[in-house]
């Protein structure tokens, strides 16, 4: 009798639930969490060890160097002197080693002085190989390895790791286990930006940049992360004479930006597997007739969807976000680009800057003329799913207030930490999930399958599903 009333009750919850579902956007997730303060990582704790060893690179990290694949940047930091330059690398079970020289810079922030900041290209590598490769010399060697994608081409399985926004707290190297422990083996992160939240300290202490490079390396060293900047990477302060926008990025961190024709490591792109990824910077110029402008403008042709089926958008201000925090802020970029995104069948555009999570519907907005008044996100299968994942964990915490009623284009927010897994498995079919760090491993708190927008453009929205 009880338990029959009991599951009234739940038919009755449901059925109210996909009112709710109707009347509103889409799904607020009722997941409670702690709402703690996210707290940096004293600077003595294992994460941020500095490797022993005199002058001991540190900092390795790894990004794609080419357009197809075939090309690695190797960037350390040694910290007493400039040492070697050398990269020694080989293929696995080769008894063939090569080896490559880098350059070596140093930069001043305020009263702060870099270590040696070492990049290295290496080139001419074989696609879907494992790679050995050794930094440092004598006692302080260090050896890493690192995985090549397939060729470029269409029916390539390959899977993409999302994480943004991340910093250095308790929370962000949660996320980061999160992402190495996941059953799901991301092999390359997709970083949305915001690296290091060094600028909340005081003179932007760059010391933070520092211990940020030696907190990723665990997995920066081992995969290649391709950036985004983001606002924390500007750390623009004149009033401390520091009046040059993106400097400690720019130092410290490479994008093979010149391969596609860019002009500035803001915005670039590449080929890897079966995805065509664009890095757009939210925090450059993108009006009509700017550098990135001109370069977007050239870059949508030259994307063939039989070679890389997959097309995906990075930025760092989400377009379509529906939280209090943030607001609005991707707003003139979104007039300015949207129109491109929809006429190109962009597939999904990754962002971060809001401490949340959030998924879109396929929606456009692009009708509105000065005069028509036509200005609300309409359904469009034509338009790409918009993904905020700047929920890493940094110092600044969750953003937790939303606009209400949830607006119809947001499909799922909720505001706890995480990441996420893109698993692109043919021309057709991706594999999406996000993961929230107050579950396992292995669970997702939000999924979704993608249909390809060139191969197979049906309505992919798991709300329609249900
Ligand atoms: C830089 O300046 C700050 C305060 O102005 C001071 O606390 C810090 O010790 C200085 N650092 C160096 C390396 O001089
Ligand atoms: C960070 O996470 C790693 C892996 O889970 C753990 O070994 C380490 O102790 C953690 N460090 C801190 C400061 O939380
Ligand atoms: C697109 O890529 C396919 C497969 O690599 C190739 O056969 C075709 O010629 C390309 N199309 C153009 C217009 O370059
Ligand atoms: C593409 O992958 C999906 C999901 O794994 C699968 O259902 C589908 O059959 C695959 N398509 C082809 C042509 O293999
Ligand atoms: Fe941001």
């Amino acid at each position: 009798m009880r338990s029959d009333f009991l599951s009234f009750l739940l038919v009755l919850g449901l059925v109210w639930n996909s009112l709710v579902l109707f009347c509103n956007g889409g799904i607020t997730s009722k997941f409670v969490r702690k709402v703690e303060k996210s707290i940096d990582m004293p600077l003595h704790s294992d994460v941020f060890r500095v490797p022993p060893g005199h002058n001991a690179p540190q900092q390795v990290h790894i990004t794609q160097g080419d357009v197809e694949g075939k090309a690695v940047i190797v960037s350390w930091v040694t910290q007493e002197a400039p040492g070697s330059n050398t990269v020694h690398y080989w293929k696995e079970h080769s008894s063939t080693k090569h080896k490559a020289h880098g350059k070596t810079n140093t930069y001043k922030f305020y009263n702060y002085t870099s270590g040696y900041i070492h990049h290295c290209t290496i080139r001419n590598l074989e696609y879907d190989s494992k790679y050995y490769y050794v930094v440092g010399v004598g006692q302080t060697e260090r050896k890493f390895w690192f995985f090549t994608p397939p060729k470029v081409g269409p029916d390539v399985p390959y899977t993409f790791g999302l994480i943004g926004d991340l910093g250095q707290t308790f929370d962000s190297n949660i996320t980061l286990t999160h992402y190495e422990k996941s059953p799901k083996k991301g092999q390359a992160v997709l970083f949305v930006g915001d690296l290091s939240y060094a600028d909340n300290y005081p003179n932007h202490d760059n010391n933070r940049w520092d211990s940020w490079g030696r907190f990723a390396e665990r997995s920066t060293a081992y995969q290649p992360w391709i950036w985004t900047t983001g606002n924390h990477e500007l750390d623009f302060a004149p009033e401390i004479g520091e009046n040059k926008p993106f400097k400690p990025f720019t130092h410290r961190y490479r994008t093979p930006y010149r391969a596609s024709g860019s002009t500035e490591p803001f915005w670039y792109s590449i080929k890897r597997g079966p995805a065509y990824i664009i890095v757009l910077s939210s925090y450059s110029a993108y009006g009509k007739y700017t550098p990135q402008y001109t370069w977007l403008e050239e870059e949508f042709p030259k994307v063939n969807r039989t070679e890389t089926p997959w097309l995906i958008v990075l930025n760092h201000s989400p377009w379509y976000n529906s939280y209090d925090y943030h607001y609005m802020e991707g707003e003139s970029m979104r007039v300015m680009y949207e129109p491109w995104f929809v006429k190109n069948k962009v597939d999904v555009v990754f962002s971060g800057h809001v401490h949340a999570y959030e998924r879109s519907e396929r929606v456009s907005n692009i009708a509105y003329t000065v005069v028509n008044g036509i200005c609300s996100p309409v359904k469009d299968q034509s338009a790409p799913v918009y993904i905020t994942i700047g929920d890493g964990g940094n110092i600044e915490g969750l953003a937790t207030k939303m606009t209400e009623p949830q607006p119809k284009y947001s499909a799922y927010r909720e505001a706890s930490f995480g990441h996420a897994i893109l698993s692109i498995k043919n021309r057709t079919h991706a594999h999406y999930g996000w993961h929230r760090n107050q579950d396992g491993y292995a669970v997702e708190a939000d999924t979704m399958w993608f249909y390809n927008r060139f191969w197979h453009p049906v309505d992919d929205s798991p709300s329609f599903d249900s």
